[in-house]
């Protein structure tokens, strides 16, 4: 089936609550770095929509880099093993750095991430993350913006895939039980 609608159980967040979300936590980032300069740092590919929108509701002028890290592979379970796919163009030595995030499911792609940026000698290191599950906080990871607090389901949309499909969803949601074989 092409119709990506026909593939959805239902709708946990629309557009609108996520547009919503997203200019009031910019609202927040702009007050807590006003005067500094910046580094939005998102992880490829899952928060590309988060990145550009998130982006775009800001006052001050970011600059924006990106990392590929992958966790999951083409399944719907954390494998723990995180790969760096594409490593960041800049240094962050003495940046205020924010990473940006589409979910935290386990917690272990970030919790490899923030080590990995924190050895590298960042001025500030800070999370913001539209999504967050439950098991997230059973890591030891800091996560000072986050959109969604969301039941312990399976998500897609706006930048969360299964199988690398349904990230060009404008709204997050489930998908129907047929999708995954049944
Ligand atoms: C997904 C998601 C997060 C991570 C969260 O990325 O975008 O980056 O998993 O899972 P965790 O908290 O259990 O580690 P994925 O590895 O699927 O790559 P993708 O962003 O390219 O889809
Ligand atoms: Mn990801
Ligand atoms: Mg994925």
């Amino acid at each position: 089936d092409k119709d990506m609608g026909a593939d959805l159980a239902k709708v946990l967040i629309t557009q609108d609550e996520i547009s919503a979300k997203l200019r009031e936590l910019g609202e927040r980032i702009d007050q807590d770095y006003a005067g500094r300069d910046l580094l939005l740092i998102g992880v490829l590919k899952g928060a590309v929509m988060v990145m550009a929108d998130l982006a775009r509701v800001l006052h001050s002028p970011v600059t924006m880099d990106w990392m590929a890290v992958s966790s999951y592979g083409s399944g719907t379970k954390s494998s723990g093993v995180v790969r760096i796919l594409k490593d960041l163009d800049v240094d962050i030595a003495g940046r205020d750095v924010l990473v940006v995030e589409d979910i935290i499911d386990s917690g272990l792609t970030l919790s490899w991430l923030l080590s990995n940026l924190g050895s590298r000698g960042p001025a500030s290191l800070e999370v913001a993350t539209l999504l967050r599950k439950p098991e997230a906080a059973q890591v030891n990871i800091e996560v000072k913006y986050v959109g969604f607090d969301i039941p312990n389901e399976f998500v897609v949309g706006y930048g969360l895939d299964y199988a690398e499909r349904y990230r060009n969803l404008p709204f997050v949601g489930t998908l129907a039980p047929h999708v995954y074989g049944g």
